[in-house]
């Protein structure tokens, strides 16, 4: 029987446990089994109905859970280097043998990028059927609504209990999403006990475009095109989507991660290759082609025709002087926007900032001042990049900590 509990509970008066967990999501539950087997006796609450959700809406539904190629070079963080323990000490092969043990199939999208091949259902499964047998009892629909720190460690308050426990972990995730249950308390609880909060903002998240762009953009709605975008130091080469909304797509989530507001962001629309010399030889080849005719080669008719339109590229290449069909380059290689602002954290795949690392062990995750207090996951300054990277830091914080509490 699994010891997961939506309704009535099975304890009735104080409680006294080894760990608490606050989060039923990927690295609380993480945590839970790796302590549980240790021998420590752990409860894992939620305030959720259901463990795991973000796990369960992740990656279409099917969960990129992991990323291959995953090093502490696709993390963002105030410290750079304070991510690097955990996730030496468990590597993306780690959690792909239990993965495997556990009988899931799983596809490689895109390099590194491991996705379960039916659904994402099947890891929640799997992260729950871990805590059942290492003895850890989960306890769903169950907001907290006090913690105090006592003499050995720590007491709990919920809406109908109170438990006191030596360890306490908060896994509670960041603000993306408040529709799944996303909430501030791990960076109430942080600020309870002095530690501090770096600025948290959206991250992996869609860009929204100013009036006049995003209805001149409007009839390009799920266009995908592969481009390269440049905002904050940093380049990715991936997809980009053209939404009702804006622009999304792989390429758009990456750069919004190092993005900040009021700053362009530059769109090369043809990554590997040359307008200006393609543009310049067809020109001789042939005088009466049109620019049009040559994105028509490398791009979406759509798009092509708005580009044509918006800059009034309609002339034959003949009339086109050198530095004419530079500008025409320029514009292709870089598109500069400037974006709005981002859909926030209604859409956003993560959190950026949070618990400032500087207040915890690169080791075990512990509080330096606060002992037995634990942060874990997303709640903590540490951001991956898109791909199965977020997952990995949940797992291999989770499994730093359950090995230390
Ligand atoms: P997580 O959010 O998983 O869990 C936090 C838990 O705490 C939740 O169960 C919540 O209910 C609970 N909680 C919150 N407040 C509480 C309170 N006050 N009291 C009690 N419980 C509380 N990453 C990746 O690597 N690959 C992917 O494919 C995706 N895809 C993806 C899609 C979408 C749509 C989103 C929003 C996010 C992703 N991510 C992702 C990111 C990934 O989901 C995220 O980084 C991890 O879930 C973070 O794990 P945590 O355990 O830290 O938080």
């Amino acid at each position: 029987m699994m010891r997961t509990h939506s309704s009535k509970r099975a304890y009735r008066g104080p409680m006294q446990v080894d760990v608490v967990i606050v989060g039923a999501g990927a690295a609380g539950l993480m945590c839970a089994a790796t302590a549980g087997y240790r021998g420590r006796r752990v409860l894992v609450l939620d305030h959720a109905r259901r463990a795991g959700q973000k796990i369960l809406m992740s990656g279409g539904g099917r969960c990129n859970f992991t990323n291959l190629n995953s090093t502490p070079n696709q993390f963002l963080s105030a410290n750079l280097r304070f991510c690097i323990s955990a996730l030496k000490r468990y590597p993306p092969q780690a959690f792909l043998e239990l993965v495997e043990r556990h009988g899931i199939e799983h596809v490689e999208k895109a390099a590194g990028q491991l996705f379960c091949a039916g659904k994402a259902k099947e890891i929640v499964d799997m992260l729950l059927t871990e805590c059942e047998w290492a003895g850890v009892e989960v306890r769903l629909k169950t907001p907290v609504e006090a913690i105090e720190a006592t003499d050995d460690g720590y007491r709990v308050t919920t809406h109908d209990d109170t438990i006191t426990t030596e360890s306490l972990v908060i896994a509670t995730g960041g603000l993306s999403i408040p529709t799944m249950g996303a909430t501030p308390f791990g960076y109430e609880v942080a600020r309870q006990f002095g530690i501090e909060i770096l600025p948290t903002r959206a991250g992996l998240v869609p860009f929204t475009l100013h009036p006049d762009l995003k209805e001149r953009l409007a009839p390009l709605a799920g266009i995908s095109v592969p481009v390269a975008a440049t905002a904050g130091g940093m380049r990715f080469e991936e997809p980009m989507l053209f939404t009702h909304r804006g622009l999304s797509g792989p390429a758009m989530l990456q750069i919004s991660s190092f993005w900040q507001p009021g700053e362009p962001l530059v769109i090369d629309l043809l990554p590997g290759r040359d307008a200006a010399a393609d543009l310049a030889e067809r020109r001789a080849d042939r005088p009466q082609g049109t620019v049009l005719q040559y994105l028509d080669e490398h791009l979406p008719r759509r798009l092509s025709r708005v580009l044509c339109d918006w800059h009034g590229w309609s002339r034959p290449l003949q009339e086109y002087s050198r530095e004419d069909l530079a500008a025409v380059a320029e514009r292709l290689h870089c598109w500069t926007v400037h974006p709005a602002g981002t859909e926030g954290y209604r859409t956003a795949e993560v959190t950026l900032g949070g618990v400032d690392t500087r207040a915890l062990s690169s080791q075990t995750m512990e509080a330096q001042g606060q002992p037995g207090l634990f942060f874990i996951g997303e709640v903590v300054d540490v951001t991956g990049h898109l791909g199965g990277h977020n997952f990995q830091w949940a797992w291999a914080s989770g499994v730093a900590a359950g090995q230390a509490v």
